[in-house]
């Protein structure tokens, strides 16, 4: 098992490698009452969570975006609110990233601020969505708009868990992955390399070790900047168009598939500005294709898309602003694109 620590608003440990349930059920000691989260359509083991010395109350949400509703929310609350929950309670999210943004923001809500655990059970739950203390449900005007800051206790990965995971969602997962190799660690980009794409899970050694380095990634930029402000936006390498794409797809892609063009994207805008190579540029393609990720897109999706690259989070007035690579490792704002370059680079990822 490997541990990484994150720095915020407290301090936590993120356990990459145990065996979720016993490690759960020791962290449990001394709660009164402890809500368990999960989907309806995955629902993992909990008799041993269940038999503990606690009042233990599993809340079953629906699946997918529909557990961040303010619907699903407002049914939470009120589930803790029958059942009593106190301050010194506990939430544990058991689900992909839409299940613990979920529990993460009704812990961050419920009497101003309760505790709460993350198991992740997706691949990009384990590499993103649980670590970095970003909580939310969705509004009817966007994804994520509603939320807080609230870092959890600890975060649980099993890697089991990949087991029953589709092998969509663990490609997707797997474009968070690469995009730390890419803005921080070199030696992801080779582990991913070496994954055999025929047996994902044939190494469960390389997989641990690759998880726990994209882990380490987000942890480190997450301690230097809780709050997002600069540091923090390396993490949207590839997440400018991919936002865009995202909407422009009406949320049918996975995020990490929108993401995988955003990339590919973003590093030819690098790569015409002398920023990358050409071999780290093909590089992209390469890595994100072996696990059937969209290197491209639609040529006519431009005129609609390039509009929506205005609300991302990270313009500010009129200026568009892009992570971008300089070089593997170093990431680098660019703001001063003009539209030719804009559409040239589109150009090149349109199919
Ligand atoms: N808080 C953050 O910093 C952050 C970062 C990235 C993404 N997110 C959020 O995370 C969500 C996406 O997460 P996701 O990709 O995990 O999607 P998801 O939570 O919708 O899960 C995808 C699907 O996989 C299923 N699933 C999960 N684990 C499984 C398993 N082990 N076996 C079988 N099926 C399993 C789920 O039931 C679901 O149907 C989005 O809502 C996104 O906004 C948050």
């Amino acid at each position: 098992m490997n541990t990484v620590n994150v720095k915020a608003e407290h301090d936590y440990s993120v356990f990459i490698g145990c065996e979720w349930s016993s490690t759960l059920v020791n962290k449990l000691s001394g709660r009164t009452r402890v809500a368990l989260v999960v989907s309806s359509s995955f629902v993992p083991d909990l008799s041993s969570i269940k038999a503990i010395d606690a009042d233990v109350h599993v809340f079953e949400v629906p699946d997918g975006e529909d557990a961040k509703s303010q619907a699903t929310l407002m049914a939470l609350w009120n589930w803790l609110g029958a059942a009593g929950f106190t301050r010194s309670d506990l939430i544990v999210g058991i689900g992909g990233g839409a299940v613990t943004d979920l529990s993460g923001f009704a812990a961050a809500t419920w009497l101003r601020g309760i505790d709460w655990i993350a198991v992740p059970t997706s691949l990009a739950g384990m590499v993103d969505a649980a670590v970095g203390g970003k909580t939310g449900i969705n509004s009817d005007y966007g994804k994520n708009l509603i939320g807080s800051f609230h870092s959890p206790q600890s975060v649980l990965i099993d890697l089991n868990f990949l087991k029953t995971l589709s092998e969509r969602d663990f490609c997707a997962g797997m474009a968070e992955v690469i995009k730390c190799g890419f803005i921080d660690d070199h030696e992801i980009l080779n582990l991913a390399s070496s994954l055999d794409r025929n047996n994902l899970l044939s190494d469960f050694l390389l997989l641990e070790d690759l998880i726990t380095r994209a882990v380490a990634v987000k942890a480190k930029v997450v301690s230097a900047d809780f709050k997002e402000s600069f540091a923090r936006e390396a993490l949207n390498y590839g997440h400018t168009l991919g936002h865009a794409v995202e909407i422009y797809a009406k949320y049918q892609l996975r995020h990490g598939e929108a993401v995988s063009i955003g990339m590919v994207f973003v590093a030819e805008l690098a790569h015409s500005r002398g920023l990358i190579s050409t071999e780290v540029l093909q590089q992209h393609r390469d890595l994100l294709s072996k696990f059937d990720l969209p290197i491209s897109y639609d040529r006519q999706a431009w005129q609609k898309l390039a509009p929506l690259l205005a609300l991302d989070k990270k313009a500010r007035g009129n200026t568009l602003r892009f992570v971008a690579l300089q070089g593997i490792g170093a990431t680098v704002r660019l703001e001063d694109l003009s539209s030719d370059e804009l559409d040239a680079a589109y150009e090149r990822i349109s199919s």
